[in-house]
């Protein structure tokens, strides 16, 4: 389904690839790797109907979380924008003051409900949010808040679970064998994407399709694989900056997500490529300059959809060309922004930049399902191939402790 290509084929070690493919899946917390096949109907049926109480009850949903806990789901939700009868807010994401206000300004009055995720349940930023958030509601709904609360964390460990139980929150388990960043398969995705009005089913399906590709192609023919092993030769080569590029700005949400993935899965041991992200034609009149002259060490990897979005506008021709743009009259502006990406691409090449393309095919559900599932199997391999774990993000408990250190708090 998702379609990889790049100027020049690299070799693909089978053996070896088969190996690590089968390391990540039996790993301990490779859960997420037959995660599209594996989903638990009843689940999914419990997230859709939680997600119809709060479409009937709330105008805003509160998304509490860090990290892998609201990246994908915000992803998703950016990238397609909901049914709009419940607006997805986010908050705990950052400890800024006037974040928070602008949850609160943007709620107002309106009735809403929380759906705060940790896997750990103890992460500081989401926690302090959601004291807030857990007074509003307590000034709003009295004994009835506990309703509109919606906790997805582990199924027996940690804070959050400890008060949600005690509380009696309408709980969601994050499975043990899956880490925050491969999580939007599970309710710390689907809760908030399905109250958003998006059809989970076709999410899963999109997925699916993609991990069904394992089975029925080659292993040296798999989109991912060809991706990791393109980007771990380009990294022996002395490239170790990957830009991922779009030319939807919607998707820009979704490449938040991508960095993160990338980001905390290889970046350890002193190794890995540090992942960026650009929005097209956008950042063309800013990043564009150094990426077409300045140091060369980044490769792109371009995000694209090989049917547009079906919103467009034909440009209309006018008596007079005052603007001069009667050339392009009749033509689509999905039209003028796919020359804008050929002509990215082929600046870009001759500029001394790999651009890889990673092509879905259309702008749908499915295909960010897809896309999804392509990305961490993509990751993964390409954390094994760096000989570093995929799973784990050591270095980001370095700023924990020492904030703890700071705050006063015990034991620190
Ligand atoms: O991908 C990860 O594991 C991290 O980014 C976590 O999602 C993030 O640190 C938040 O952790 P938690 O869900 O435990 O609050």
């Amino acid at each position: 389904m998702i379609r990889f290509e790049s100027e020049q084929p690299v070799a693909v070690n089978v053996a070896t690839i088969e190996e690590l493919l089968s390391e990540i899946r039996n790993d301990k917390m490779g859960g997420w790797y037959d995660l599209p096949k594996k989903i638990d109907s009843a689940e999914v049926e419990k997230i859709k109907s939680a997600a119809e109480k709060i479409q009937l009850d709330s105008e805003y949903l509160v998304c509490v979380g860090i990290g892998g806990s609201y990246l994908g789901h915000k992803a998703v939700i950016d990238a397609l924008g909901g049914s709009g009868e419940t607006k997805v807010f986010y908050a705990g994401n950052s400890l800024s003051a006037r974040e928070l206000k602008k949850v609160f300004d943007e709620i107002g009055d309106a009735d809403f409900s929380v759906n705060i995720i940790s896997k750990s349940g103890t992460t500081t930023e989401p926690a302090i949010a959601f004291r807030f958030l857990k007074e509003k509601l307590k000034q709003k709904y009295d004994d009835k808040a506990s309703e509109r609360i919606y906790v997805t964390t582990d199924a027996a460990r940690g804070a959050l679970y400890g008060e949600a139980t005690q509380e009696k929150y309408t709980r969601f388990v994050i499975p043990d064998n899956i880490g925050g960043r491969y999580s939007v398969l599970t309710p710390v995705g689907l809760l908030p994407i399905a109250a958003a009005g998006i059809d989970i089913d076709r999410l899963i399906a999109g997925a699916f399709i993609e991990h069904r590709e394992i089975k029925e192609k080659h292993v040296s023919d798999l989109a991912a694989v060809k991706y990791a092993c393109s980007r771990a030769k380009l990294l022996k080569d002395g490239f170790d900056v990957e830009v991922l590029a779009s030319f939807e700005p919607s998707m820009n949400t979704f490449e938040e997500w991508w960095k993160q993935l990338f980001g905390e899965s290889e970046g350890k041991q002193n190794q890995g490529i540090f992942p960026a992200a650009t929005v097209y034609t956008t950042d063309l009149h800013s990043l564009g300059q150094y990426l077409q002259e300045g140091r060369r060490n980044i490769f792109e990897t371009m995000l694209s959809f090989a049917k547009p979005p079906e919103v467009d506008f034909e440009i209309p021709e006018l008596k007079q060309d005052l603007d001069q743009l009667n050339y392009l009259a009749g033509k689509k502006l999905s039209f003028v922004n796919e020359q804008a990406r050929l002509a990215t691409i082929e600046a870009h090449r001759a500029g001394g930049i790999p651009v890889f393309e990673v092509i879905a095919p259309d702008y749908s559900v499915e295909s960010l399902g897809a896309l999804i599932y392509f990305f961490e199997l993509a990751c993964a391999l390409s954390a094994k191939l760096a000989g570093v774990n995929p799973f784990d993000q050591p270095g980001v408990e370095a700023y924990k402790t020492a904030m703890f250190h700071l705050l006063g708090k015990a034991g620190f």
